[in-house]
């Protein structure tokens, strides 16, 4: 297993106790469409990625799902949506060879570019797609998709279209729109669409949708009174470490990169990341490897841990950074109160907010910078202690603590 931090992992990178993940994403994926819920660097990319690796390492006839993978992360338009997922399920068409049920679903006018699709190479096909496409809006692009996604119940397999980064887009449509009401539009026309597609199937379920992102997906369209499009869909949560789980990441890692650490020290380490996502076990065994010991004492481990963290030279770093990007001045305030003061010990929700913030601001937008912490990964609401804000990993807590001159 390789020491992996940022991109997201497959194969003998993706931590085997976590294997189960992409079971349950299979099993959903035959009957019904799938929301993957985590906050940042839980790894839902990554299951959504090796679910599409293991379908396309089986043979032809084992094989089940076609997976459509698409990363939406930087799409601004609506536009830019349709002709990405035309681009892939034109793709799909020619890689399971169904070429002339192409040229009978997109008409006439089509055909002669339907006919040379096999010959052209991909710069070439996209070019000519975009200047075909350049002038159709979402009803011509309904016209021409809504055929396509229907077609796909004749195949033999299903097939699985997973929107990565999905709520994401939907706030760049926000960012653009000129008011409020053209954004909802937007998001109205959009996902009307997609229930509808996922509603007439007929002869089962030949396909399905997998949104994921890192915002909430719900509560994005909860916001705007469109939280019912989703309730036909389930719901698959990436879960926190076990402890089981951070002791097998540190075992693997140390035994592919040949360290040895002294039992103790593994045990300081299953400590600082338990309940944390694998991303900051791979943070912390990249700070040890850096420092390039082979051998390390509970004693070495720990000032490479403080090392770390008072160093600031580490990947928490982007944790900082996107609090800055996206939150204005008084919620960033909000957030930082809420963090230094959750670096002494958990906190109940109503009592953070009557003792230290409810001079900043009102309680609405409190509790919007509190979701917004859970789902950037930061904090989380412990179950176990009645729901009592906590940071999310004492790695996190530590950092942050340090951070701010608590430790
Ligand atoms: N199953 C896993 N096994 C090992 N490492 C993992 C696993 N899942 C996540 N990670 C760690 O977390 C990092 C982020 O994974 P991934 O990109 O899949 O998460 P994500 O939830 O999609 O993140 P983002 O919210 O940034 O989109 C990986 O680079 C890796 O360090
Ligand atoms: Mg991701």
């Amino acid at each position: 297993m390789n020491n992996v931090t940022g991109k997201a992992v497959v194969s003998e990178d993706y931590l085997k106790s976590r294997l189960y993940l992409v079971d349950e994403l299979r099993d959903f994926a035959r009957k019904t469409s799938v929301v993957i819920e985590a906050p940042r660097r839980f790894g839902k990319t990554s299951v959504i990625k090796e679910f599409k690796r293991q379908e396309e390492a089986k043979s032809e006839e084992e094989r089940e799902f076609n997976v459509l993978f698409l990363e939406l992360e930087g799409e601004e338009t609506l536009h830019a949506f349709c002709f990405k997922l035309f681009k892939e399920l034109l793709s799909l068409y020619h890689v399971r060879r169904q070429f002339d049920k192409i040229t009978d679903l997109l008409g006439n006018a089509w055909n002669a570019f339907a006919l040379r699709i096999p010959k052209l190479k991909i710069p070439e096909f996209e070019v000519e797609l975009r200047e075909k496409t350049r002038d159709m809006d979402f009803t011509a692009w309904k016209e021409k998709l809504t055929p396509l996604i229907d077609g796909l119940n004749s195949f033999d397999m299903r097939t699985v279209i997973a929107f990565d980064e999905f709520p994401d887009m939907l706030l760049n449509f926000k960012n653009r729109a000129r008011e409020q009401k053209d954004f909802t539009t937007l998001v109205d026309r959009l996902t009307a669409w997609l229930r509808a597609l996922r509603q007439n199937q007929t002869g089962g379920s030949k396909y399905q949708f997998v949104f994921c992102g890192s915002v909430n997906m719900r509560k994005t369209l909860e916001e705007i009174g469109l939280g019912k499009r989703m309730n036909d869909i389930e719901s698959l949560i990436i879960p926190n470490m076990k402890a089981e789980d951070a002791e097998l990441l540190i075992n693997s890692l140390m035994k592919e990169y040949a360290l040895e650490i002294a039992p103790e020290g593994v045990s300081f380490m299953v400590s600082k990341i338990t309940n944390g996502s694998p991303y900051y076990g791979q943070i912390l065994f990249k700070a040890l490897r850096d420092s390039r010991e082979r051998m390390l004492s509970l004693e070495m481990l720990k000032a490479r841990y403080d090392e770390m963290l008072r160093g600031g030279n580490h990947d928490l770093n982007h944790y900082h950074t996107r609090l800055k990007k996206y939150l204005g001045s008084v919620e960033r305030d909000c957030s930082e109160i809420i963090l230094k003061h959750l670096c002494f010990e958990p906190l109940h929700e109503k009592k953070l907010f009557d003792n230290h913030v409810s001079e900043l601001c009102g309680y609405e937008v409190f509790q919007s910078v509190v979701n917004r912490l859970v789902y950037e990964g930061y904090i989380m609401r412990d179950i176990a202690n009645n729901g009592a804000l906590t940071f999310v990993a004492p790695l996190l807590k530590d950092w942050w603590s340090y951070k701010v001159g608590v430790r």
